[in-house]
């Protein structure tokens, strides 16, 4: 199939790693040219090396960190400045730490806001104006299937990416004349660096091996297995693309069928 993004643009935040770089290798290989960035330059350079010699693609990268306006509004700056636009905008950032209620105080609860909510909002405003003037942007916005069904121990994250989801709901109703279509995606359990950190956190507490934490971690869900990144990449080059041009404003879980909610 073809996406028909050959020659677009896209910034994919969040990317020297994990679920940005997969969706920012997929984007590449559509004919995309891509603007990556992370905190870590050393991995940056090392994943735009890659992505290039991977699929000849135009790598523009900049460290940048999700939890500063000033580093966004940069980031933005310099990509438009090297690739003269942004037509594709994949949002994603870190996430907050685990933990219970009570365990966090205000400050805490501010900067998963800042971190996962205020990101999306700042990169949105910054790239909107020119895909409105063009009549042709796609924004993803990557949350978690938290969105959907509410991780205990992730109160922090839940209520964020929550706030990303109205934000994308509210703002596809207002762009859709102007053929912007905004889309959010919410990841189950997909394997990457920070799932494996997590198995070898929970394999050292409960003094079982990593691959045995991972069954148990994937246990609840149907396809009894994690997801590779580039499946997960699958979704996003097609929300982003010119194929994908009748869908906006959705909600859609990429979890081997671990969310048990109709919708
Ligand atoms: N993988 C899953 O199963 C899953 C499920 C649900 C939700 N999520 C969410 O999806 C997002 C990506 O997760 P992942 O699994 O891809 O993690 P990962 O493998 O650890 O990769 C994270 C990437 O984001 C960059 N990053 C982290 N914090 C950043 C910040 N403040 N500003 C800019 N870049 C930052 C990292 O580079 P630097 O550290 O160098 O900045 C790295 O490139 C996270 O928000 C995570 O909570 C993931």
């Amino acid at each position: 199939m073809d996406y028909g993004i050959q020659g677009r643009v896209a910034l994919v935040t969040a990317s020297s790693k994990g679920l940005g770089k997969a969706c920012a290798l997929g984007l590449a290989r559509e004919g995309a040219s891509v603007a990556l960035c992370a905190r870590g330059e050393a991995e940056l350079e090392r994943t735009a090396k890659e992505i290039r010699a991977t699929t000849g693609a135009e790598v523009f990268w900049q460290r940048a960190d999700m939890a500063s306006a000033g580093d966004i509004e940069r980031l933005i700056a310099a990509t438009r400045e090297h690739f003269g636009r942004i037509d594709i905008l994949v949002a994603n950032a870190g996430g907050p730490p685990p933990g219970q209620f009570l365990d966090f105080t205000d400050e805490d609860w501010l900067a998963a806001l800042n971190l996962n909510l205020m990101s999306t909002i700042r990169l949105i405003r910054g790239v909107l104006p020119q895909m409105q003037a063009q009549k042709w942007g796609r924004i993803v916005a990557i949350t978690s299937v938290t969105v959907k069904q509410p991780f205990a121990n992730l109160i922090l994250s839940n209520v964020a990416r929550a706030g990303v989801v109205t934000l994308a709901k509210t703002l596809s109703d207002q762009l859709a004349k102007d053929n912007v279509l905004i889309n959010t995606v919410c990841p189950g359990i997909i394997l990457t660096d920070r799932v494996r950190q997590l198995m070898q956190n929970v394999a050292r507490t409960q003094g079982i091996d990593e691959a045995q934490a991972l069954r148990d971690y994937v246990a609840p869900v149907p396809m009894g297995r994690p997801g590779q990144p580039a499946e997960f990449a699958e979704l996003v080059v097609f929300l982003c693309s010119e194929r994908c041009s009748y869908l906006t404003g959705t909600v859609t879980q990429i979890d081997g069928g671990l969310v048990r909610s109709y919708f």
